[in-house]
């Protein structure tokens, strides 16, 4: 089932940039960096040993980790790199359509900005387009929920401007961050200004048990996908309206499995909300949310829903074809890949 998995033509969605770096890109960006004085390498040595181990964390461990790979990754060059890297790690393993996010960031000492930020994701894009890797790739920018509302409004305004001038690259919001932090009251005249203004709006919602007033602040925008939705069903401590709000809207919800478990915000594989969302027909679209934090891949995250669920290779292909429902992009997008799936789908023996 793993050669299947790896086989198996995919999308993925929800991908924060800087969670999805390597071991092997973090090493190069290590090679190449003159100065690592700012860098806590220890912890992150740490972190990656004892999550190889299968050690869990909790949500505060995992959000402990970000400054670290901010640390690493302060100038323009090293963003294109990442981007590029990521990418091609996705491409290699058979993801033909890609959503990245990230939060784009000023760094004072090597003159970076918000601006330069954006800007080098799309070089580290372009290269990728430039090499025809075989996959598409689109970019949400992330606005930070712990970082307030001017901050929010400016990600928002750069999102609207790179919208009108990357080649319909930029397509979105991503609303991520601790969500232990900020509040969202604030946040939803500019997450419905952005949508009014032809932006995507990929919301996480539900990430903690004890939000439901939140969550339900945040699906009445409403969102065009959900980013975890964990806790959105009354079994798992949610609420029915939460519930009819997303099938009524029929908002698709992003399902990152070992991200959950490694964070402790789902207890085992088996208890994961995807299934409840699957047995439902509401589309969930198989992700890793942070690929080089938590070691896995898109490939891996198949083959846990597989082993976890009995799921069938069609099942699987089910799933991977039923994501192109969800990608924020045209019909005549949808179409070509609708239709590079059904030629790949003989290659796979189904
Ligand atoms: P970046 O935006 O490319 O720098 O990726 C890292 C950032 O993504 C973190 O600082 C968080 O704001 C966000 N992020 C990554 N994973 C999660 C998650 O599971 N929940 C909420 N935010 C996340
Ligand atoms: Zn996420």
């Amino acid at each position: 089932m793993e050669e299947f998995c790896r086989a198996l033509p995919k999308i993925e969605l929800h991908a924060h940039i800087n969670g999805s770096i390597s071991a092997c890109t973090m090493e190069k960006i290590v090679q190449n960096k003159d100065d690592l004085s700012g860098v806590d390498m220890k912890k992150l040595n740490k972190w990656i040993t004892s999550v190889k181990k299968g050690e869990k964390k909790n949500l505060n461990e995992t959000f402990e980790m970000f400054p670290i790979l901010h640390q690493l990754v302060t100038d323009t060059d090293t963003v294109s790199m990442v981007t590029y890297d990521v990418i091609k790690e996705f491409a290699e393993e058979n993801v033909h359509y890609l959503e990245l996010r990230s939060t784009p960031r000023d760094v004072t000492s090597t003159g970076m900005t918000k601006q330069s930020y954006v800007e080098a994701v799309l070089k580290g894009i372009e290269k990728a387009i430039k090499e025809d890797l075989n996959i598409i790739v689109r970019f949400l920018l992330s606005v930070d929920r712990s970082r307030g509302v001017d901050v929010a409004m400016e990600t928002i305004e750069l999102a609207k401007q790179f919208n009108s001038k990357s080649n319909g690259i930029v397509i979105g919001i991503d609303l991520s961050g601790n969500p232990n932090l900020g509040d969202m009251a604030a946040f939803v005249p500019l997450l419905r200004d952005a949508k009014k203004s032809g932006l995507k709006l990929a919301l996480h919602i539900a990430e903690r048990t004890d939000r439901t007033d939140e969550s339900g602040l945040l699906l009445s925008v409403p969102p065009d996908r959900i980013g975890h939705g964990t806790y959105i069903h009354p079994e798992a401590g949610g609420r029915q309206d939460l519930v009819d709000i997303t099938q009524q809207f029929n908002i698709p919800i992003e399902a990152c499995l070992t991200s959950n478990i490694l964070g402790q915000t789902v207890s085992s594989f088996d208890k994961h909300h995807f299934k409840y969302w699957y047995d439902k027909k509401h589309p969930c679209i198989i992700c890793t949310d942070d690929k080089g934090l938590m070691l896995t891949s898109v490939s891996r995250e198949y083959n846990i829903v597989a082993n976890t669920f009995n799921f069938t290779k069609q099942q699987l292909y089910n799933i991977s074809f039923k994501s192109i429902d969800s990608i924020f992009e045209s019909d005549n997008v949808k179409d070509k890949l609708r239709h590079q799936w059904t030629i790949l789908k003989t290659e796979l023996g189904l």
